[in-house]
């Protein structure tokens, strides 16, 4: 069964690629919907077999012709893929994969990005390999916010605070409600942590700070 949620609508909300493969596919929906209901050619790609073969039998019973392949991050990617979907690991991951085969990743057209965690850090990576996170978003599911990053080369002259919470965000009620949540979360951290150990938390709140600022007014 075919479980659509607001996340992975999101995230095949900005799929304009040519060409489109979707690493760590996992369930392999997002190639499905690619190929159904955009008429785009997809790869459905994972380093694991098991993710690979659930995202098989899908496209068995959808009859959907895509082909999996079972293949660790960007190594070995198909010449004619112009467009990357990484969605559902964290931040480092990412970077590890983008990093390793960066001269791959380099000729890609766009990538779209949605780590669980560590967001900040990959904002900090692309920038500094030349990466322009073009826009983003952020989409809630439970207490869980997801960022969203549609990327293409450039630059991005960044700093600290943004690598922290975005570039040319979507300023919708979510991203209101994620800024909020993570105000409440560090300042409680500031009441339990050493202030000799909450150096990161201090640089948080006056990101936060400013960013909030200008809602508030
Ligand atoms: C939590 S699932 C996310 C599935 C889907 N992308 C989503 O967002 O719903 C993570 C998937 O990434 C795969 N994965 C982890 N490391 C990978 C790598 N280096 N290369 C390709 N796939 C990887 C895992 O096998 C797993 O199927």
């Amino acid at each position: 069964m075919i479980r659509r949620s607001l996340r992975l609508d999101a995230i095949y909300a900005w799929v304009d690629g040519n060409v489109v493969a979707d690493i760590g596919c996992d369930h392999g929906y997002i190639p499905l919907w690619c190929v159904q209901d955009k008429g785009i050619k997809a790869y459905a790609c994972d380093v694991a077999s098991k993710p690979l073969e659930r995202a098989r039998a899908l496209f068995k019973q959808e009859e959907a012709d895509i082909p999996c392949l079972l293949m660790d991050g960007i190594e070995g990617l198909p010449g004619d893929v112009d467009q990357i979907v990484i969605a559902g690991m964290g931040g480092q991951l990412i970077e590890h994969i983008l990093e390793r085969s960066k001269a791959r990743a380099m000729r890609l057209d766009s990538m779209i990005l949605s780590p669980h965690k560590d967001v900040h850090l990959l904002r900090s990576y692309l920038r500094k390999a030349g990466w322009r996170i073009e826009k983003e978003r952020f989409v809630q599911e439970g207490n869980h916010f997801y960022p969203i990053l549609y990327v293409r080369k450039g630059n991005e002259p960044g700093d600290e605070a943004s690598d922290y919470y975005g570039y040319h965000v979507v300023e919708d009620a979510t991203y209101g409600a994620y800024l909020v949540a993570e105000q409440k979360k560090w300042r409680m951290l500031e009441q339990r942590v050493p202030a000799d150990a909450f150096e990161e938390g201090r640089k948080r709140l006056v990101a936060l700070e400013k960013r909030m600022k200008p809602r508030n007014r």
